[in-house]
């Protein structure tokens, strides 16, 4: 599939990676849908897309983790642009904490459920819920189409990342099982995997977080939000590439 023309719905698309990745198909003439609860980034993201070249952009207020939100935001982006080519579901959040806490013989902390469920509504849930609405639409247009779902190195299990690494490891569960049941629609389902990479979370760190990031990095730097939109373009392109992760990050190992 080619990226010019193509109706490409980014959730979580008014900053960060999402954002990264708009541009860089809007560049390359592609038609955007971009998905965020953030409005004012949502519409300076909008304009930053317009600059860049797309064929059309236009943005939609949407909580991913609510279904009827995600449904009809859904119908309205399929009458809006005619269709959806590809889906980037890349909105995120992170709520670290341990597990438990113990000192001195007592039980000090206990990850809350509140927390857990947080991390589990966005990441997966969220991914969840847009990945359906998606999928009913390619395959009622049937014209095939692709979902990229965005996981973390941290899928393979993290300190302080319960939460997280939950969803990150489910988001993958998730592209094998789309590409096996929706293959027979031409529908291709990818993954990626990123490292640390340089966006607002990352530049938000304090030094000596940094420091102890980057000592994990065999390439010793942050790996730059353009270099996921280019894995991203690649999923896309390559009509074969289905039911996989791309790891994207200069090999670190958690
Ligand atoms: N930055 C990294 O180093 C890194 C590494 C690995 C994976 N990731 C993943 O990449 C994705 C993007 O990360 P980022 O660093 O750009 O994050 P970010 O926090 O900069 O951006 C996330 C965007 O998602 C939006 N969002 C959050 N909850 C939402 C909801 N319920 N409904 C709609 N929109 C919502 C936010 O408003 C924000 O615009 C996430 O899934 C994250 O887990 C990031």
């Amino acid at each position: 599939m080619q990226v010019n023309n193509s109706v490409i719905v980014i959730t979580g698309g008014a900053q960060g990676l999402g954002l990264a990745m708009a541009e860089h198909f809007a560049a390359q003439g592609a038609r955007l849908a971009l998905i965020d609860m953030n409005d004012d980034a949502l519409s300076e993201a909008v304009q930053s897309c317009q600059q860049q070249g797309a064929k059309d952009v236009r943005s939609y207020i949407i909580n991913v983790t609510d279904e009827e939100a995600v449904e009809s935001g859904f119908a309205q982006i399929d009458r809006d642009f005619g269709g959806i080519n590809v889906l980037v579901n890349n909105a995120g959040v992170l709520r670290d904490g341990m597990l438990v806490k113990y000192k001195n013989g007592e039980v000090t902390h206990k990850m809350p459920l509140s927390q857990w469920q947080s991390v589990i509504d966005v990441n997966l849930t969220g991914t969840f819920l847009c990945g359906r609405e998606a999928a009913a639409v390619m395959a009622k247009r049937e014209q095939g189409g692709v979902i990229i779902n965005i996981s973390s190195v941290a899928r393979a299990g993290n300190i302080g990342q319960t939460n997280y690494s939950a969803t990150k490891a489910g988001v993958v569960a998730m592209t094998v099982t789309w590409a096996r049941e929706l293959g027979r629609f031409g529908i291709r389902c990818g993954a990626i995997a990123p490292g640390f990479i340089e966006t607002p979370m990352t530049q938000a760190m304090k030094p000596e977080a940094v420091e102890r990031a980057l000592a994990m990095v065999p390439l010793k730097r942050w790996g730059q939000p353009s270099e996921v939109a280019d894995s991203a373009r690649y999923i896309i392109e390559n009509d074969f590439f289905s039911g996989r992760v791309i790891e994207i990050d200069g090999g670190v190992r958690l």
